[in-house]
């Protein structure tokens, strides 16, 4: 969604900023908008890219050692020069910028319209920004600070914001409620980011703001608070990312490089929780909520789009492995339809971001219930993992391509390392099995690079694809989430229509689709359900349907039948969602290349989805 970055130190705060905003632009992008503070407040915004904002403001006054700047991902108003921020209350007193949605905005603006107070934008920032400039008139004795505070008092919803004060231009004020702020702390300066992106290239040491925090920020100075006015120790953490990590690294794309980063992700998801040597999985982040996951009469699996995915690998691999039932749902559907929930119920939240409005409401509503919450997220310090009782981070480093590739496979290596430890721990995986799977799970990096090795040869084949209207993705049991994956992955980036099948309901209606210009996908590696998944094929062809199929190595039936084959290497059945999805992210990315889409950044998807 919106990202937000500011600065107060000795340097000038535009360069920073125009920088910070480059980062953080995967997040939103349709608008763009920065404030400096200079004894007076100047702000520049305008539609479009960060690059136009740098040619908006190219030659302008950009001195300041103070300022603001956010990239926005509309949601109360379209993207316009107006509705980007910064937004100016309307007696130029308060300049704010916002991530989150203030529900109550409407109510909150017919009240100021009623004091006098007229709007600009369509936007529930300006309503804020007017809001605190009305309480700080009407009793300039309350001050700023106190201002901001009654403000936020007044308003349900979420945010992040900063906000700077004319008549007091030597801090800025930053507080949260359900949309994340992090701030790096400097020597003589402070660093402002909706996450750590921006800020690691400063400084490695953060303070993570909690929801009802504010922070009021001097160059010299910290004070937090929290909104009820009560002081708090700030605790000053470091965070582990390095710049190499944030950059494309010489790819054309942050998702062709996220892609091939795979095999060193999952290495990193293992690190010090695989042992082959021992013969043991020990996933340490658990350790507190396993008596609770061991007695769990039932998991249920939350997440959205990608992450959900994951979850559905999951529910194959707990259910055969750890043979616990399992449920997956939709966070956004959970979070709303007063659903069962026991005290002996495990929930997993699933969340690269971990800052997923929909998931974080689910997992609030899951712990109100007395359930256990185990979370399973990629980004140390974000929302989730603060909100639930144990958790596992997947280690696959900062995801900065919208679509989601490393982040997937990761969720799907710790699902996998958690069936196959509580499958052992519960006595259901007996030794022999047990040491089978660890061999078979180490040896997925390895076998993902021979995959990337084919990079090319997929690149050849999607020439073929360039024009396609539609796809159809095929997979049977654990591989059914892999071919929903595979279709969601080409829609995000290609803007093809693409649908995720169970194999076996193709002829239950989507069979009605399949003619000769049919492109249908079919995950067919050798398992148990090999045979019928080759009949599925048959049925394709006799309609006329062009079958690019997933095939294990060597294999000459499906290459006799099938249009198009990539292979994968033989593996066990269970790790062969971590080998499969990796040729159709490639389809997709050189799909959505050679019809010039952008593939970092699909036009109206945000990385980090803070609203629902
Ligand atoms: C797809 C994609 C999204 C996310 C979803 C959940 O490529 O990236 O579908 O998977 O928005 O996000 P997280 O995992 O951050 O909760």
């Amino acid at each position: 969604m919106c990202g937000i970055v500011g600065y107060i130190g000795n340097k000038d705060a535009y360069p920073i900023l125009i920088n910070g905003l480059k980062r953080l632009e995967y997040r939103g992008y349709d608008s763009a908008g920065i404030a400096l503070i200079n004894g007076e407040t100047r702000t520049y915004k305008c539609k479009g890219k960060v690059s136009d904002l740098e040619n908006f403001v190219a030659n302008q006054d950009k001195s300041g050692n103070i300022g603001m700047g956010h990239t926005r991902w509309a949601t109360h108003g379209e993207p316009n020069d107006v509705n980007a921020h910064p937004h100016i209350s309307l007696h130029g007193h308060f300049t704010v910028i916002h991530n989150g949605i203030i529900e109550n905005y409407d109510v909150l603006k017919r009240d100021l319209i009623k004091n006098g107070y007229s709007f600009k934008s369509e936007t529930d920032t300006e309503v804020l920004a007017n809001l605190i400039e009305y309480i700080y008139l009407k009793d300039e004795k309350i001050g700023v600070e106190t201002a901001v505070r009654l403000a936020l008092g007044k308003v349900i919803g979420a945010y992040g914001i900063l906000v700077a004060a004319k008549q007091e231009n030597n801090f800025l004020i930053a507080a949260r409620k359900g949309s994340p702020l992090v701030i790096g702390v400097g020597e003589g300066e402070y660093y402002f980011a909706s996450d750590a992106t921006p800020i690691v290239e400063h400084t490695k040491s953060v303070i993570y703001l909690d929801d009802d925090h504010m922070a009021i920020v001097e160059k010299n100075n910290l004070m937090l608070k929290t909104i009820h006015n009560d002081l708090l120790e700030p605790e000053v953490k470091q965070i582990d990312i390095n710049i190499e990590a944030i950059e494309k690294g010489g790819y054309d794309h942050f998702m062709l490089k996220e892609i091939f980063e795979q095999p060193s992700a999952i290495r990193d998801t293992f690190r010090g929780r695989v042992s082959e040597r021992h013969n043991r999985i020990y996933l340490g982040g658990l350790h507190t909520a396993l008596p609770k996951i061991n007695v769990a009469k039932r998991i249920i699996i939350i997440g959205c789009g990608t992450s959900w995915h994951a979850g559905l690998v999951g529910e194959y691999l707990l259910e055969e492995y750890a043979r616990i039932p399992v449920e997956v749902e939709y966070a956004s559907e959970f979070r709303y339809r007063n659903p069962i929930i026991n005290e002996d119920d495990v929930v997993i939240a699933i969340s690269q971001s971990g800052e997923t409005a929909d998931t974080l409401a689910a997992i609030k509503l899951a712990k109100e219930k007395g359930a256990t919450v185990v979370g399973v997220c990629n980004v140390v310090g974000s929302s989730i993992p603060r909100e639930t009782h144990a958790g596992v981070y997947t280690h696959a480093g900062p995801e900065i391509g919208v679509a989601s590739t490393k982040a997937f496979t990761a969720q799907v290596t710790v699902l996998t390392m958690m069936a196959l430890m509580l499958g052992r721990e519960r006595g259901n995986i007996k030794a022999d099995l047990y040491l089978q799977m660890i061999k078979a799970l180490s040896a997925v990096p390895e076998k993902i690079e021979v995959i990337l090795k084919q990079a090319d040869l997929i690149k050849e084949l999607s020439a073929q694809f360039t024009n396609a209207h539609n796809f159809i993705y095929l997979g049977r049991g654990v591989l059914f989430p892999v071919a929903l994956e595979g279709a969601l992955k080409l829609k995000e980036i290609s803007y093809i229509h693409a649908e995720g099948y169970p194999a076996a309901e193709m002829k239950h209606g989507p069979i009605a689709l399949i003619d000769e210009k049919m492109p249908v996908v079919v995950i067919a590696t050798k398992d148990k359900s090999y045979e019928k998944v080759v009949s599925n094929i048959q049925e394709v062809k006799a309609r006329k349907g062009i079958v690019i199929a997933i095939v294990t190595q060597g294999d000459h039936v499906i290459r006799n039948l099938a249009d198009y084959v990539i292979e994968v290497p033989d593996s066990h059945e269970a790790v062969a969602p971590l080998l499969t999805v990796i040729p159709l992210q490639l389809l997709s990315y050189y799909i959505a290349v050679a019809r010039g889409c952008n593939v970092d950044q699909p036009r109206n998807l945000a990385k980090s989805v803070t609203v629902e």
